[in-house]
């Protein structure tokens, strides 16, 4: 009885020290900014960058440095929720920024 619950704690305990989405990201660097940007920013900017739901900010028009754009993930900005207690990882921001990028025409 005791080593049963025992064993249903450790998998609870493991479901919840998976959510890191470095873990789940797989491919390139851009690949990962990409399905970060699906997971977290198509619902306001699109899958084009262009959505503009809430407001957001044309994404493809966009001048902002590389810098500039982890900061705004990471901080939010208006109405824009802030990442940086969602989304884990240095480098993920970085692979996000680097995405977001690619969308410009
Ligand atoms: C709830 C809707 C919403 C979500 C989700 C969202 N954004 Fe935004 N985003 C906005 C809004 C609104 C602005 C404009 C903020 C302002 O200037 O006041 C914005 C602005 C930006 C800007 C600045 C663009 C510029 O040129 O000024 C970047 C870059 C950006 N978002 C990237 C992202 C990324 C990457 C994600 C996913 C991690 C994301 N956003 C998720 C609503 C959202």
């Amino acid at each position: 009885m005791v080593l049963k619950s025992l064993f249903f704690l450790t998998i609870l305990f493991c479901v919840g020290c998976t959510d890191s989405p470095q873990e789940i990201l797989s491919g390139t660097p851009a690949e990962k900014g990409e399905q970060l940007y699906q997971t977290h920013c198509v619902r306001c900017h699109g899958s084009d960058g262009n959505k503009g739901a809430s407001g957001a900010k044309q994404l493809q028009k966009s001048t902002l440095s590389k810098a500039q754009i982890i900061d705004i993930i990471k901080n939010g900005k208006g109405v824009m929720p802030a990442y940086k207690n969602t989304i884990k990882g240095d480098s993920s921001f970085i692979w996000l920024a680097e995405y977001v990028l690619t969308l410009k025409k």
